[in-house]
């Protein structure tokens, strides 16, 4: 498609927000050795993408100006480096792009063929747009904490918080398919939704209950996946049993400090700090989860790429219901 231009949206410096975006003409990136060029259909938004704009992880990520955002898109197959051996023009797929392009809210984007799956007819561009980053990070957070999803786990006691986020509402399908009894925090008015994805017992985060985190039905938890911020050790650790671990998906320096500690000590309830390792076989577990109907995306809105900001405010905002989707 040498020659060809497409609409992308970037940004060209820290800060700005929503404001921060622009939409511009640029060319059409080439595909080299193991790399597959994408007709973007839709891509998902993650809180990371616009914490990379404010630059929270510099001097990484951006690795430069100018900087066409965003990592999980799902899209058509249409030119492949010569290295390419999965795909071929026309095939359907899902992929997680390189933090380092990053590239996904654009009319096309280069994707490495380590982590492309093939996406199935029965799944939409947006639920599957939706599942690498929120979806895998839920996989492998549950996994951290020993359950398995080849039907040997034994029951356990999860607590999710955040249940109604990205991350939360698939890390609740997720522990249910794990066979655990699931305790979730999410506010008031998701309560009903966050049970209708299988959540056992929900508490509202603004109630006392809620803010103690305390089981209805007085189980205590033998793990947590933390995915909002600002709950103490102190709060999680009289709700945990013997050899609990809770798993911070937003770790900070603290977390890592904290969690040497226990480890130091040989502290029996652990503190374990996630930051997501992507595997082309969980994301095509997920991918197989969605065909088979047992695993569901909940989308918050849906916004075209002309209106990306409204997309990326949403996201910012941080009361998404489910995943934000940007359709190109
Ligand atoms: N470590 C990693 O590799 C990794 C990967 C993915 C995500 N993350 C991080 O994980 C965090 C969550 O990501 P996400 O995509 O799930 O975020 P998100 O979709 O933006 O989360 C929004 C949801 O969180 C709920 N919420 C906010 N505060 C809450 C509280 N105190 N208790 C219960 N629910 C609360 C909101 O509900 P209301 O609207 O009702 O307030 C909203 O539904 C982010 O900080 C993200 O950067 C890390």
């Amino acid at each position: 498609m040498a020659g060809k231009t497409m609409h992308a949206v970037r940004y060209d410096s820290y800060g700005g927000g929503a404001a921060g975006l622009k939409h511009v003409e640029i060319p059409v990136p080439s595909p080299k050795k193991d790399e597959i060029l994408l007709k973007v259909e839709a891509a998902a938004l993650n809180p990371v993408d616009w914490k990379i704009q404010k630059g929270m992880l510099r001097p990484f990520l951006p690795p430069k100006f100018p900087f066409v955002p965003v990592t999980d898109v799902a899209g058509e197959v249409m030119d492949v480096g010569p290295g390419v051996k999965t795909f071929k023009p026309g095939d359907k797929v899902v992929a997680m792009l390189s933090f380092l392009k990053g590239g996904g809210l654009a009319e096309y984007a280069i994707a490495g063929e380590s982590l492309t799956v093939a996406r199935p007819p029965e799944a939409s561009p947006a639920e599957c747009a939706a599942l690498p980053i929120a979806a895998l990070t839920a996989l492998q957070g549950l996994k951290t904490t020993g359950i398995k999803f080849d039907g040997t786990s034994s029951s356990s006691n999860v607590l999710i918080t955040a249940a109604s986020g990205g991350v939360g509402h698939y890390a609740v399908q997720l522990a249910k398919l794990g066979n655990s009894h699931v305790t979730a925090t999410c506010g008031a008015r998701n309560v009903e939704l966050v049970k209708s994805l299988g959540a056992d017992e929900v508490l509202d985060y603004k109630t006392p209950e809620g803010a103690r985190l305390t089981s209805p039905s007085g189980k205590k938890y033998d793990s947590v996946i933390h995915c909002t911020t600002g709950i103490d050790w102190s709060t999680f650790e009289p709700n945990l049993n013997a050899n609990a671990k809770v798993v911070d998906i937003t770790p900070t320096l603290w977390t890592a400090i904290s969690s040497t500690m226990k480890r130091l000590t040989f502290a029996k309830k652990q503190l374990v700090p996630l930051l997501l390792y992507p595997k082309k076989e969980d994301m095509e577990y997920l991918v197989q989860l969605v065909k088979e109907g047992k695993l569901k995306t909940l989308v918050d809105s849906k916004h075209p790429l002309a209106k990306a900001e409204e997309a990326w405010a949403k996201s910012m905002d941080g009361h998404a219901t489910g995943k934000v989707i940007v359709e190109m």
